[in-house]
C-alpha cells in the first residue's frame, strides 16, 4: 500500500480562537491549553499576536518557553514592529515559526490598505525577508485570498516564496467561500505557481456559511497539507474550521482523503472541555465528535443495532477520541486507590496534594449521589485544581426561598483560616447570594452571563455553573460544581473572585 502523506495541524485557538467575542484567556489557562494541545500532537501551535499587547507578548513567550515538541507560532502584520515582536516572543520556542499576513483582494486593497498590488507584493517581500532573518520557517497569508485576483495571488505567492516562505497559507478569511470553488483555488495554486514545490499549502476557513470543515478538506483534497483550525471551532465571528471534525474525516475516511495527521485522538474531548471552560463557550450537545449526544443511541432500533454490533451505527469508537461513557464506575465506599486508579485511566494524573483534595470532594459527592461517573469525576477535579490562588473559599451557603417568600442567603465564606459571615436578600437566591459575596470580598462584579449545565443525567446530577463577571475593569469566566445548584452558583463566583485577586496579583510581580 502506498504511504499516506501527512497533514500537519496548525491550532489558532490561542490566537483566531480568542478572537472569538467574549472569549479571552489569561497567561495560565492559555499555557494550560498550549500543554493540551502538545499532548494532543499538534504540529504547530499560533500562540497569539505578540505586538497587539503585552499580556499577549507575555503569553506567546510563556508558551515558547514550555512547549518542547509542537512548534510555536507567533502572527505578525506586514510591519517591522510586528515581525519583531513576534521574533522576540517565539524565541525561547525549541521550533519557532513567524507568521506575517497581508490583504490581497480588491476589497481590502482599495478600503482598507489604500495601496496598490506592486506596492502590496513589495511589502510582502520584505515582510518575508525580514522574517527570515529571524527565524527558518516563515509562513505567509494573503488576507481575503479566497476573494482575490488569482493573477495577483499567483504572483504575490511566487515572490514570497523566493523571498523564503516556507508554508503558503490559503485564508477564506470572510468564510464566503465554498467546497468546490476552494478546492479549486488550491489545485490552482498547486498548478501555477511555478515554485510551489518549495512551500507547504495551507488552508484557513472561517464558518460564516457552516462551510469552514467542508472548504477545509477540500482543500485537502487539491493538495493543500497543513491545515488551520480551532478546537470546538471557536474564533472569529461564526469560528474557525474545528480541528476535531477535521482529524476524525481525515482519520475515519482515510480512504477518501488518502491521508494521516500527527493527532493522538484520544485527548480531543480533555481538549475540548479545557477550551470549553477557558472560553466560558458550552459545547452544545448535538456538535460533532465532542458534543454530549454525539455517541448517544436514542432509538431503541439503533440501540439494539449497537449490541449486536457497533458498527452498524457508530462510525467512531467512543474511546478513541476519550470519549467516556456514562458507566458506574465508583461510589461512597470507593477508596482512595480506586479513586486514582480510575483517574488515570481517564488520563488525570494529580500530585499527592491535590489527589487529598479532590479524594474528599469525591467522598462529599458520592455520600449525596449514589452513582459517581467519570463525567462526575472529571468535573470535580478540574472544578478542585485550578488554575489561580483559592484566596477565598466557600465553608456554607443556607437560603430561604420560594413562592411569595422574599430569597435571604446567608454565606459564610473563608480565608487565611478566618471565617466571614454575611446575610443578604435579593431578587432571586442568586442574586441574594452574590450580593452576599461581594459584601464579604468588597469587590463588586458585574454578571454579564451564567449558566447551568448537569454533568450527567438524573434528578442527583452534579450541577456545573459557568459565570461569566467583570470585576475590577475586567471580565472573567468561572465554573463551579455541587449537587446543589445554588452552592455551584456561590462556588462558581467565588472562583471569579479568586482568578481576578490572582491576575491582580501576577500583574503586580
Ligand atoms: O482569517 C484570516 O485571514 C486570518 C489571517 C491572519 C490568517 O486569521
Ligand atoms: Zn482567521
Amino acid at each position: 500500500m502506498a504511504k499516506k502523506d501527512k497533514v500537519l495541524i496548525f491550532d489558532t485557538t490561542l490566537r483566531d480562537g480568542e478572537q472569538a467575542p467574549g472569549a479571552s484567556m489569561n497567561e495560565k489557562e492559555k499555557l494550560e491549553i498550549a500543554y493540551g494541545l502538545e499532548r494532543l500532537g499538534i504540529d504547530i501551535i499560533e500562540a497569539g499576536f505578540p505586538v497587539i499587547s503585552k499580556g499577549d507578548f507575555d503569553s506567546v513567550q510563556m508558551v515558547a518557553k514550555h512547549i518542547k515538541t509542537s512548534t510555536v507560532c507567533g502572527l505578525a502584520r506586514s510591519i517591522k514592529k510586528d515581525i519583531e515582536a513576534a521574533a522576540d516572543a517565539v524565541k525561547p520556542a525549541k521550533k519557532k515559526r513567524i507568521h506575517v499576513f497581508l490583504a490581497t483582494s480588491k476589497i481590502h486593497l482599495q478600503h482598507k490598505l489604500r495601496k496598490s498590488e506592486d506596492e502590496i507584493l513589495k511589502m510582502a517581500v520584505d515582510a518575508v525577508t525580514l522574517a527570515r532573518q529571524k527565524v527558518d520557517d516563515v509562513e505567509f497569508s494573503p488576507e481575503d485570498a479566497s476573494r482575490s485576483e488569482k493573477e495577483f495571488l499567483f504572483r504575490i505567492l511566487e515572490a514570497v516564496i523566493k523571498a523564503g516562505a516556507t508554508t503558503v497559507n490559503i485564508p477564506d478569511t470572510v468564510g464566503y467561500g465554498v467546497p468546490s470553488e476552494y478546492g479549486r483555488l488550491i489545485a490552482d495554486i498547486a498548478n501555477n505557481v511555478p515554485n510551489i514545490n518549495k512551500a507547504i499549502i495551507s488552508t484557513h476557513c472561517h464558518d460564516d456559511l457552516g462551510l469552514a470543515v467542508a472548504n477545509s478538506l477540500a482543500g485537502v483534497m487539491n493538495g493543500a497539507r497543513q491545515v488551520e483550525c480551532t478546537i470546538n471551532g471557536v474564533g472569529e465571528r461564526a469560528g474557525n474550521a474545528s480541528l476535531e471534525e477535521i482529524v476524525m474525516a481525515i482519520n475515519t475516511r482515510s480512504d477518501v482523503y488518502g491521508c494521516t495527521t500527527n493527532v493522538k485522538t484520544k485527548e480531543i474531548c480533555r481538549v475540548s472541555r479545557l477550551v470549553s471552560k477557558a472560553t466560558g463557550f458550552v459545547v452544545p450537545p448535538n456538535k460533532a465528535i465532542v458534543g454530549a449526544n454525539a455517541f448517544r443511541h436514542e432509538s431503541g432500533i439503533h440501540q439494539d443495532g449497537v449490541l449486536k454490533e457497533r458498527t452498524t451505527y457508530e462510525i467512531i469508537r467512543p474511546e478513541d477520541v476519550g470519549f467516556h461513557g456514562t458507566g458506574l464506575v465508583l461510589g461512597k465506599h470507593s477508596g482512595r486507590h480506586a479513586f486514582r486508579d480510575r483517574l488515570k485511566a481517564l488520563g488525570v494524573i494529580l500530585k499527592d496534594k491535590e489527589l487529598d483534595t479532590a479524594f474528599e470532594r469525591f467522598k462529599a459527592v458520592a455520600d449525596k449521589k449514589k452513582q459517581v461517573f467519570d463525567e462526575d469525576l472529571i468535573a470535580i477535579v478540574e472544578d478542585e485544581i485550578k488554575v489561580f490562588q483559592k484566596i477565598w473559599s466557600l465553608d456554607s451557603v443556607t437560603y430561604q426561598s420560594g413562592t411569595n417568600v422574599k430569597p435571604q442567603v446567608e454565606v459564610v465564606l473563608k480565608s487565611k483560616g478566618k471565617k466571614y459571615t454575611k446575610s443578604s436578600s435579593g431578587d432571586g437566591p442568586v442574586d441574594a447570594c452574590y450580593k452576599a459575596i461581594d459584601a464579604i470580598t468588597k469587590l463588586k462584579g458585574e454578571l454579564i452571563d451564567y449558566s447551568i449545565q448537569s454533568v450527567t443525567r438524573g434528578k442527583d446530577a452534579l450541577g456545573e455553573v459557568m459565570v461569566k463577571v467583570k470585576m475590577d475593569g475586567k471580565q472573567v469566566i468561572a465554573h463551579g460544581t455541587s449537587t446543589d445548584i445554588l452552592e455551584a452558583s456561590a462556588k462558581a463566583y467565588i472562583n471569579a473572585v479568586n482568578k481576578t485577586l490572582s491576575q491582580k496579583k501576577d500583574t503586580k510581580k
